[in-house]
């Protein structure tokens, strides 16, 4: 993980870069390692610290964020680096209490960088370590409702000595061993005192109340592109749902939506619909394209010049609707 300090770089007085900490602790909230581990070097690569990162343009990071989801996380990333840039001299503060103050940074976070950068004894808890705990002290109560305790016993557990090693290693054991479905016990270095384990019921836990199945949404989307290859985009909102992304222009997701076209054409229904899952809800949206001509006058959005336009800026959902709709613009 490039935003690691590896034991001889630390044991040659290397710190871990706060800078570097936070970036990693947000973009890994509710996304894997893997997924992340590219990204952050892209970032890092295009804003080497705080400062560089407090002077980019929102719409330069919400486009390098596309593909992470979450995106109110990039929106508070520029706020907080502004923040730390102009309120704290460019330093991240190094106590917990400091750094929740701080836009985007949770509870959760704000313990990783305490922990990781600053050697702050604060217990980190995240869906790993909750797996973790509920098995090493045999938690029976489900979560949501589990989370207090589980977090109390966290805390038992944090030593004064490398603090953010532990939380890294709590976080680690249950990504790589103390997993979901089958976990590892055999090669864990925790399986002695595990009290789910000498119970056998390690596999069922943590407990869970069960979800409610996501409702399905429907919606339309419409690609325009204009004779000299110009395609129709629009920002969203700032909040809600992708808020602050560029997309395609669409209507309202619901149970029955009504089309809205941006503008007067002669739209084409493509045949098959986009699937998008959300934290809340499965998403389907039916696409319709048309070309337009050079005049063409958008009630909604802007006509985004084929050299500007990159795919890769865009959140997933509307990186789909692109990879339906460029072949049946292609086909006419
Ligand atoms: N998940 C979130 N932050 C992490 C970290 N610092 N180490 C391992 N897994 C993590």
């Amino acid at each position: 993980m490039p935003w690691r300090v590896g034991p001889s770089a630390r044991r040659a007085g290397e710190r871990p870069d706060p800078y570097r900490v936070w970036l990693s602790e947000v973009m890994l909230q509710q996304t894997t390692v893997a997924a992340v581990r590219d990204k952050f070097l892209r970032f890092t690569a295009l804003w080497p610290d705080v400062a560089a990162l407090a002077e980019a343009e929102d719409s330069a990071v919400m486009a390098e964020w596309a593909g992470l989801g979450y995106y109110a996380r990039a929106r508070n990333l520029v706020k907080c680096a502004r923040v730390v840039a102009e309120g704290h001299g460019g330093r991240f503060p190094d106590s917990r209490e400091a750094l929740l103050a701080l836009p985007g940074i949770g509870p959760y976070t704000a313990a990783a960088i305490a922990a990781i950068a600053f050697d702050r004894p604060e217990t980190v808890v995240d869906g790993n370590v909750e797996r973790v705990v509920s098995r090493l002290f045999a938690v029976r109560t489900p979560l949501p409702a589990a989370k207090p305790e589980l977090t109390l016993l966290a805390a038992r557990l944090t030593p004064a000595n490398r603090p953010g090693d532990h939380a890294q290693a709590m976080m680690d054991l249950g990504a790589t061993i103390c997993t979901p479905g089958a976990p590892a016990c055999g090669i864990c270095p925790l399986v002695g005192p595990c009290a789910a384990r000498a119970a056998g019921i390690a596999a069922e836990l943590p407990a869970k109340v069960a979800k409610r199945p996501k409702p399905v949404r429907y919606g339309y989307a419409y690609v325009a592109r204009r004779d000299d290859g110009a395609l129709l985009l629009e920002r969203r909102p700032p909040r809600g749902l992708l808020g602050g992304m560029l997309g395609w222009p669409g209507s309202d997701w619901g149970t029955d939506p009504s089309e809205a076209p941006p503008l007067a054409a002669d739209w084409r229904a493509v045949s098959e619909e986009v699937r998008h899952t959300f934290t809340h809800f499965h998403l389907r949206l039916a696409l319709r394209v048309a070309e337009v001509p050079r005049g063409a006058a958008a009630r909604r959005g802007e006509f985004v010049d084929n050299a500007d336009f990159s795919p890769a800026s865009l959140p997933t959902l509307m990186r789909k609707v692109w990879t339906l709709a460029e072949p049946a613009l292609a086909a006419r």
